[in-house]
């Protein structure tokens, strides 16, 4: 019965919930699993165990991102670079988009505008940080340029019908297209990134596949026709959604041949399928710069999380059109509580690096992202988690609160991991936000000022434009770093800060999980350290902070040497 149906004005029945689904398959058969859970946590397990786990990210690659469509040239590149420090942001990557190859051809460098990309990787690899280049799936037909000749001598491109090269347009006008569903094709593609081949890429280069729907400017639908023919005889209509996911899949053989299988890959992909997640990060694609767009950000990220595409993010500011300077700093604010944090922008819009707006724009975002990077380990401790069981760092309410059903719809707020409850604002000019404690039992403590709020009540929380509403649990403990410097690698010097948040029986715990941040040592030579704190009542009720050697380094650790409070406990 539809609500309201037969009934008396203003008396409203409870409408019980009805979904319906249909699935049409344009070709063969739907295998369709049956995830029993019961609980969230077990049905994110079980469908891990179906599709992989997410990959561990580099730690350099949770830190902040900095893109633009496009950074002109290297004296473009190395000034944004030199304007993080002046401004005190930290920040880890800076990205070429398209225009820096020449035109248009993958794996190449425009010899004008980036005449010296070994030196460029130098220079910002010295500060510890990295360069993504864009390697998109289609190849510029020009019978002058070799790779384009090596391709189609090696028979690497989709056919069309007729058993011709499939030809489409992208970027560099008349364009094939890889045949990703070929391991051959795949392969050829990974030798493309080893050092020797790939000229001017170093170690410290990292990959971004974009358009890998695949996206044809003239194609039925904006993609390749549903008989265009892959390797083995398939129609593009068996494979198309993941068409994406074997380019993601053959760029990440490519940067793991290329340290000889000992260093994680951080690549970002535009399309994906089910098991991206072991492959990298994920973007939700062309945005706009407007309040709404924000406020999606947050239930999109939720869903690929519950989808096991953990590692996600959207761009910051908005990719198309100019952001406001408020919802600029409102968009850092939010993107610096979402699992891939990347500031872009497209071609046609103003430049819009976090300093040309003004002190008051410019303080905001850099607490924004300097919380960020404290929050770090706590992040870091979450990726070990989705990598080893699945759970999403980032979580709708309900994965916390299953049995409150007046969370199934909030997609305002949201949980960063089981810890963190967090609200960001997501309207122009507000004085005061809505936000949502859940629990009658849980204590809900302010990370801004320390206020202490029992839970079931929606909260009216007066905010400024720095505000940035975050409340932690109480029974957990969060890590952090106590400073932050300017990239992850310097997070190092800073001591941990443990914030402890007790529930009302004085109880707390919490993880750290710490290992070099860029190899597969803690996975093959299981170098890592895992550590659980344990608070039983008794303690005081302040935040405590541990100093920790870090000349050290964390893989020799036996233990994290703190100076415990006689209360505490640390459960190993
Ligand atoms: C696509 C991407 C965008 C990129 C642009 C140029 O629109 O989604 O991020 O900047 O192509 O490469």
């Amino acid at each position: 019965m539809e609500q309201g149906e037969d009934e008396p004005p203003g008396k409203k029945s409870k409408i019980s919930p009805q979904t319906d689904v249909r699935w049409i398959s344009e070709s063969g058969t739907i295998d369709c699993f049956i995830l029993l859970g019961p609980t969230a946590a077990q049905v994110f397990s079980q469908y891990a165990q179906l599709t992989g786990y997410q990959a561990l990210p580099p730690l350099f690659s949770l830190g902040y991102h900095q893109c633009r469509w496009n950074y002109e040239d290297e004296a473009d590149v190395k000034a944004v670079d030199a304007g993080f420090d002046l401004h005190g942001i930290p920040y880890d990557v800076i990205w070429l988009d398209i225009e820096h190859t020449n035109g248009k051809r993958y794996f190449t460098w425009d010899s004008e505008l980036f005449p010296n990309p070994g030196e460029l990787q130098h220079h910002l690899q010295k500060k510890n940080r990295k360069l993504v280049v864009i390697s998109d799936p289609h190849i510029k037909i020009d019978p002058d340029w070799p790779l384009y000749c090596e391709v189609k001598e090696g028979g690497h491109f989709v056919k069309n019908r007729e058993g011709a090269v499939y030809e489409g347009t992208c970027w560099p006008g008349e364009s094939c297209y890889l045949d990703f569903s070929s391991s051959k094709t795949r392969s050829w593609y990974a030798r493309q990134f080893s050092l020797s081949k790939y000229e001017g890429s170093t170690e410290s280069l990292f990959v971004w596949n974009d358009m890998n729907e695949p996206s044809v400017f003239n194609g039925p639908e904006q993609t390749m026709p549903k008989d265009a023919v892959h390797h083995g005889g398939w129609e593009h209509r068996e494979l198309h959604n993941l068409y994406g996911f074997y380019q993601h899949m053959a760029t990440f053989e490519g940067l793991l041949t290329r340290s000889g299988g000992t260093e994680r890959p951080f690549i970002l992909s535009r399309s994906f399928f089910a098991g991206s997640q072991r492959l990298g990060a994920i973007w939700t694609g062309d945005n706009v710069a407007t309040w709404e767009y924000l406020k999606i950000s947050i239930p999109m990220l939720l869903s690929l999380s519950l989808t096991g595409i953990q590692f996600c993010g959207a761009d910051v500011g908005g990719f198309v059109q100019d952001p406001d300077p408020e919802l600029l700093v409102r968009w850092y604010q939010a993107g610096a509580l979402q699992p891939f944090f990347r500031g872009h922008s497209a071609k046609m819009t103003k430049r819009r690096e976090p300093w040309l707006f003004g002190d008051d724009v410019t303080s905001a975002i850099r607490s924004a992202v300097q919380d960020r990077y404290r929050l770090l380990p706590y992040w870091y401790t979450l990726f070990h988690q989705a990598h080893t069981s699945a759970l999403p760092p980032i979580r709708p309410l309900w994965v916390e609160f299953p049995n409150d059903t007046s969370m199934f719809a909030v997609e305002n707020q949201y949980m960063i991991g089981g810890a963190l409850l967090v609200c960001p604002v997501t309207d122009p000019e507000v004085t005061e936000v809505k936000v949502l404690l859940p629990g009658s039992d849980v204590l809900w403590y302010d990370t801004n000022t320390a206020a202490v709020h029992k839970g079931a009540r929606t909260l009216d929380l007066p905010v400024t434009l720095n505000t940035v509403p975050v409340f932690q649990r109480g029974g957990t403990v969060v890590p952090r770093r106590a400073g932050c410097g300017s990239s992850t690698a310097d997070l190092q010097q800073h001591p941990f800060t443990l914030t402890v948040a007790l529930d009302s029986k004085g109880n707390a715990d919490g993880l750290l999980y710490l290992d070099d941040g860029h190899s597969f040592s803690y996975r093959d030579q299981m170098q890592f350290c895992l550590r659980r704190f344990t608070m039983r009542a008794g303690a005081p009720k302040t935040a405590v902070t541990f100093e920790f050697d870090a000349k050290r380094g964390v893989l020799t650790l036996t233990g994290l040497d703190l100076e415990i409070h006689k209360d505490w406990e640390i459960v190993i």
